[in-house]
C-alpha cells in the first residue's frame, strides 16, 4: 500500500472517499467534521440528530455531498470510535481497518483519512495505529488463486492508496507514519508465510525468503543446512526433521544497526513447516492448521525486515529452525534419547512434543551472541489455549523486568500477553529416569512444563517466551485481520524492540 501525506484542506480536495471518525454520544460535530457536514448540507446533523448514527466502535456512516457541490471528497465515510475518554491506539486501528473494508465494498482502490488532534491520543501514535489499520486490513492472499476473479463479480481489487490528511505540522505525524507502515509490512510478511501451505513453505523456503531478506535489506543472512547442523551438535534439530523429506534449516539472520558490536537481543521463532506429531500422530481433524506452526518463525522473519526496514539503532538478530514432523520408518520414536547441542540428553516421550526440541537447539546457539536478551516464540502448546484462549499469548521467563517489558509492547501493539509462573516445582514434571530431563510433563501446567523445558537451555541470560498457540492464527475476527495467519506477535517484538532503543 502507497502512503502519503497531504497538508490541504481535507473537505475540499479531490478525492473518492474520506474517512472521519466520532466519538460516542456528540450532538454537534466539531472540528473536521463540522466543515465535512456544511458540505453535507447538514446530512450528519440529521444522522445524529435522528439516532441513525450514534458513533458505537466501529459504527458506519456513508454520506454523498449533493450533487451541486463541486470538488471535494466524493463520499464521506464517518467511522464510530467509542467514548471519547476510553479511545486508545487500538481503537483507531480497528476503526481504519473498518474503514479499508467498506472502501473495499465500494470497490475504491483509494482512501484518505483526517481527524483532529485526539487528546489522550498523541498525533504520532494516531498516525502509526491508523497507517498499521489501513495496511494490515488491505492484506489478503491471493497468490494461490488462478486468474484472480477481481472485478465485477469476483474478488474486490486491493486498497492501494492511503493519504492521511493532517492540518498541524507533517514533523508530528511523519515518524509515526513511517513505523506503522514498516510494522504492518513486517507483520503482513508473517501472515503471508503463514499462508503459504506446508507443500510450499518448507525449510529450504524459509530460508530462501530470508536469503531475500537480506539482498534487499541491511540484513545478514546465514543458513545451516543438515551438514552444517551436524557440526554444530543440533542432534535435536536434525532428530525432529529425521521423519521427513524435507530436510532442516536453521536461519540465522543479523541486523547491526549499532557498529560497536554491542550485546544484541534475539528473536527465536519456532519454525516447523508443518506438525503432524511424528509416530506421535495427532487426530486427522483439524490437522490442516499444523501449516501454522512456523507462525513464531514468521513473526521474527517479520520483525527482522520490520527493524531493518526502520534502521533501528540497535543490533537485533533472528534465530529460526525450521523442519517438518511427519511419521516414517526413520521417524524420531517415543522414548529415543537424544543429545542436544547444548550437551543435555533429553528423553522424547512424545514425539508431538517438537516445537521445545528444535527451540532447545536454537536457544543454545542463541547463546553464541552473550545477547542482551532472547525472546523466543512459538506455537507451542494446545494448552495455552485452554488457558488464555485466543485474547492473549502466554508469556513466561526468568527475568521479571523483561517480562514486564514484553506484557506492556503487547498492551501498546494490541497483541496482549500475559504472565505465567515458572516456579521450579514444574521442573520435576520434566525429571527422567534414563535421560536429563523427558520432552513432556505429563497434562497439569502444559504451558508452563513447555517453558521449564526450554528454560534449561538459556542459560543465565535475561529470557522470555512467547506461547502464541492461541493467538498466531484464527478466525481473524477483528476489522484489519482476515481467517488464517494473524501474524501476531510480529508488531509486539518491534515495539518491544523500539522501547529498547529509546531506553
Ligand atoms: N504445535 C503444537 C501445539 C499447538 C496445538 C499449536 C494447537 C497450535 C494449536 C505442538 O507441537 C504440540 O503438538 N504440542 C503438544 C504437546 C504435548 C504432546 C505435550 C500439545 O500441546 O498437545
Ligand atoms: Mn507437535
Ligand atoms: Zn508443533
Amino acid at each position: 500500500m502507497h502512503i502519503r501525506l497531504s497538508t490541504l484542506d481535507p473537505v475540499l480536495t479531490d478525492l473518492p472517499l474520506l474517512v472521519l471518525f466520532l466519538p460516542e454520544g456528540i450532538r454537534e460535530p466539531e472540528g473536521v467534521a463540522a466543515a465535512a457536514d456544511t458540505r453535507l448540507g447538514g446530512a450528519l446533523r440529521r444522522a445524529l440528530d435522528r439516532g441513525d448514527f450514534r458513533g458505537k466502535k466501529e459504527e458506519t456512516l456513508l454520506l454523498f455531498p449533493p450533487a451541486e457541490s463541486e470538488g471535494g471528497p466524493g463520499r464521506f465515510l464517518f467511522v464510530g470510535v467509542g467514548r471519547a475518554e476510553e479511545l486508545d491506539a487500538e481503537t483507531l486501528r480497528r476503526a481504519m481497518g473498518r474503514a479499508v473494508r467498506v472502501a473495499e465494498g465500494l470497490r475504491l482502490g483509494a482512501l484518505a483519512v483526517s481527524w483532529d488532534p485526539f487528546w489522550s491520543v498523541a498525533p504520532a501514535l494516531s498516525a502509526q495505529a491508523l497507517v498499521e489499520g489501513a495496511v494490515l486490513a488491505a492484506w489478503d492472499f491471493r497468490e494461490l488463486k488462478s486468474c484472480p476473479p477481481e472485478g465485477q463479480d469476483g474478488l474486490p481489487p486491493p486498497v492501494q492508496e492511503l493519504t492521511l490528511v493532517w492540518q498541524g505540522e507533517p514533523s508530528q505525524v511523519r515518524e509515526g507514519m513511517r513505523i506503522g507502515l514498516a510494522q504492518a509490512r513486517g507483520e503482513n510478511l508473517a501472515r503471508t508465510l503463514q499462508a503459504r501451505p506446508g507443500n510450499l513453505a518448507t525449510p529450504a523456503h524459509m530460508a530462501e525468503e530470508a536469503l531475500r531478506l537480506a539482498q534487499r535489506l541491511p540484513l545478514q543472512a546465514r543458513i545451516l543446512g543438515p551438514e552444517e547442523l551436524r557440526a554444530e551438535g543440533m542432534e535435536a534439530l536434525l532428530a525432529v526433521a529425521r521423519g521427513s523429506e524435507a530436510e532442516p534449516r536453521l536461519i540465522v539472520l543479523e541486523y547491526w544497526g549499532r557498529k560497536n558490536r554491542e550485546a544484541p537481543l534475539v528473536l527465536v521463532g519456532k519454525g516447523l513447516t508443518f506438525d503432524a506429531g511424528g509416530i506421535s500422530l495427532k487426530p486427522a481433524q483439524g490437522m490442516e492448521e499444523m501449516k501454522f506452526d512456523m507462525s513464531g518463525g514468521a513473526a521474527v522473519l517479520g520483525a527482522l525486515q520490520a527493524v531493518a526496514e526502520l534502521e533501528l539503532e540497535l543490533n537485533v538478530v533472528g534465530i529460526v529452525p525450521c523442519a517438518e514432523n511427519l511419521p516414517s520408518g526413520r521417524a524420531l520414536k517415543p522414548g529415543d534419547v537424544i543429545r542436544t547441542r547444548a550437551g543435555k540428553t533429553v528423553e522424547v516421550v512424545n514425539t508431538d512434543a517438537e516445537g521445545r526440541l528444535i527451540l532447545a537447539d536454537a536457544l543454545s546457539y542463541a547463546q553464541e551472541y552473550q545477547p542482551a536478551a532472547v525472546v523466543d516464540c512459538a506455537t507451542l502448546t494446545g494448552a495455552c489455549v485452554v488457558a488464555l484462549g485466543h485474547v492473549a499469548s502466554a508469556v513466561l521467563g526468568t527475568h521479571e523486568g523483561l517480562v514486564e517489558e514484553l506484557r506492556r509492547a503487547g498492551d501498546r501493539s494490541g497483541e496482549r500477553c500475559w504472565p505465567l509462573p515458572l516456579w521450579k516445582e514444574y521442573r520435576e514434571q520434566l525429571d527422567s529416569q534414563v535421560a536429563d530431563l523427558m520432552n513432556v510433563g505429563g497434562r497439569p501446567a502444559g504451558t508452563i512444563t513447555a517453558a521449564a523445558f526450554l528454560r534449561e537451555f538459556v542459560g543465565d541470560l535475561p529470557w522470555a517466551h512467547l506461547d502464541i498457540a492461541g493467538t498466531a492464527y484464527g478466525e481473524g475476527k477483528l476489522s484489519y485481520q482476515r481467517k488464517g495467519g494473524l501474524g501476531v506477535p510480529t508488531r509486539l517484538l518491534v515495539e518491544w524492540i523500539r522501547s529498547r532503543e529509546a531506553s
